[in-house]
């Protein structure tokens, strides 16, 4: 067992007392509610015993206003657009940082000494290859499987093969599931896209770095060399970085509540990838590239589909503007978009997509509908565009995005197993059904 699996700066915040407290008033009654101050930003009420004291619950669709833990990991302010992963701001990490080394800090509280980097880099790369008996797995997949599916079933697949991963108390078995997780995901990811296209499964190249040999099993074939574009892999890399935790979002928030019932790792993350697939989450990064597409084969009329978007009666919703949490630009979008211009420019792909993403911000940031709903560009809205220029094809997007969100999940899941304050997660509800009524036999029924 390694140092960082005793030693973490996560107990800090789970000592952190309530110092003041609120009082809620109602007809009759009162009930103190104690503070939960953060370091920054939010304060929290302690609504604990709320309802023992009171009779009341809190009703909260969407947990705009719950905080349900507390956290060391990520700090955002969504109204001036900062985001920290362990107080390092998402600039200075894109700039300076890699990939794995934002994932050590992500998951071990603090950026890693030289020796520490690495001993963790050397931990991926030996776990990179996946079990000789997942091939099956993957072939028993319909071709056109969409590979979040695929990804999902395979990182709960990998529970079968390493039983010491229900091992949850012992951190070196902890230790193990994370590094072969994070060695194994992209292998998982690439087989499920060499699938779809009926092409051979490449193996993992231990020699490459992290997103350099997630290029090479995704698009180099056995019959011709495949040299990795250093810009591109840098380029993907960054994109990792930019993804890499999000503080509560639903995929996390998903994560802790199934890790909450001592699940283990790889199906409390498996759960967490079906959350990210989802359009008003992760897979907004396919939904924009499809957008761009319609608006071009529409013939390019931007306003008439800001129009739809704006239009109450009309379903249709800009896919990759607004978020919950960002009332403000998405820090990571202005990152991505100067590296979209990069890569384009570097692989020379077609860029009508990109112009016509450019235009509709530009129409987007100026409309009153928009700007009153303070609805700005957000991390999806360019990632697809990078991704789309690098060859991925847009049903791998998310998995990407995946990839890159999974150091955050884990931190997560090891704080929230970590804290004192956690219990299983069991929200309330307020019952609006029918009242107590007597059973009616099916012969006495009234035919509707
Ligand atoms: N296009 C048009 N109108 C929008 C959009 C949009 N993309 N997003 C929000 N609105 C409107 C919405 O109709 C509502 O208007 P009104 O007040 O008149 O009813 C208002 O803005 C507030 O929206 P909301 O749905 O109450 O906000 P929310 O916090 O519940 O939803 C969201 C946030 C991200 C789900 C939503 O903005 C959305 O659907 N965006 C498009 C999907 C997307 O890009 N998702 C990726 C989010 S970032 C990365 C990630 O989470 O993975």
């Amino acid at each position: 067992m390694s140092d960082h699996a005793r030693s973490d700066g996560e107990t800090a915040t789970a000592e952190r007392r309530a110092t003041d407290a609120a009082t809620l008033n109602w007809t009759g009654g009162s009930v103190e509610l104690p503070l939960v101050p953060g370091v920054e930003g939010d304060t929290g009420l302690d609504i604990g015993k709320l309802r023992s004291e009171s009779g009341f619950i809190t009703y909260d669709p969407g947990y705009g206003n719950t905080g349900a833990c507390t956290s060391a990991i990520t700090y955002l302010d969504g109204e001036s657009g900062i985001l920290r992963y362990r107080g390092y701001p998402i600039e200075q990490l894109a700039e300076h940082s890699s990939f794995l080394e934002v994932a050590y800090l992500l998951i071990w509280g603090d950026l890693p000494t030289r020796a520490q980097l690495d001993a963790f880099h050397n931990e991926v790369t030996h776990h990179t290859l996946i079990r000789e008996e997942m091939r099956s797995f993957f072939d028993s997949f319909p071709t056109d499987a969409h590979p979040m599916a695929v990804l999902a079933a395979g990182t709960v697949g990998m529970s079968t093969f390493y039983p010491d991963s229900q091992n949850i108390s012992d951190p070196a078995a902890v230790e193990v599931t994370i590094n072969r997780l994070i060695a194994k995901l992209p292998t998982l990811a690439a087989w499920s896209f060499k699938k779809a296209i009926g092409q051979p499964y490449v193996y993992p190249r231990n020699d490459l770095g992290y997103a350099a040999n997630l290029l090479h099993m995704m698009f180099a074939v056995p019959s011709e060399d495949y040299e990795v574009d250093r810009q591109v892999a840098e380029a993907l890399d960054l994109l990792l970085i930019l993804h890499a935790d999000h503080e509560q979002n639903c995929s996390t928030s998903t994560v802790r509540m199934v890790g909450s019932a001592h699940t283990n790792l790889y199906a409390s993350i498996s759960a967490g990838i079906s959350a990210l697939w989802g359009p008003l989450h992760g897979g907004a990064n396919e939904a924009v590239i499809n957008t761009l597409e319609r608006i071009v084969a529409d013939g390019g009329d931007i306003q008439k589909w800001v129009d739809k978007a704006k239009d109450p009666n009309d379903a249709f919703r800009l896919a990759g503007f607004g978020h919950r949490v960002y009332k403000n630009f998405d820090p990571r979008a202005t990152i991505i978009k100067g590296a979209a211009e990069r890569v384009l420019a570097a692989t020379g792909a077609d860029d009508q997509l990109f112009e016509v993403a450019q235009r509709l911000e530009d129409v987007a940031l100026n409309d009153e509908y928009f700007i009153s709903r303070k609805l700005y560009p957000n991390v999806d809205f360019y990632s697809g565009l990078i991704y789309r220029a690098i060859g991925f094809p847009k049903t791998m997007f998310t998995n990407c995005f995946a990839i890159g969100r999974l150091p955050g999940w884990i931190a997560q899941w090891r704080e929230m197993l970590g804290a004192e304050e956690t219990k299983i997660g069991r929200p309330r509800q307020v019952y609006v059904g029918e009242p107590a009524r007597d059973y009616v036999t099916i012969d006495q029924r009234a035919d509707g």
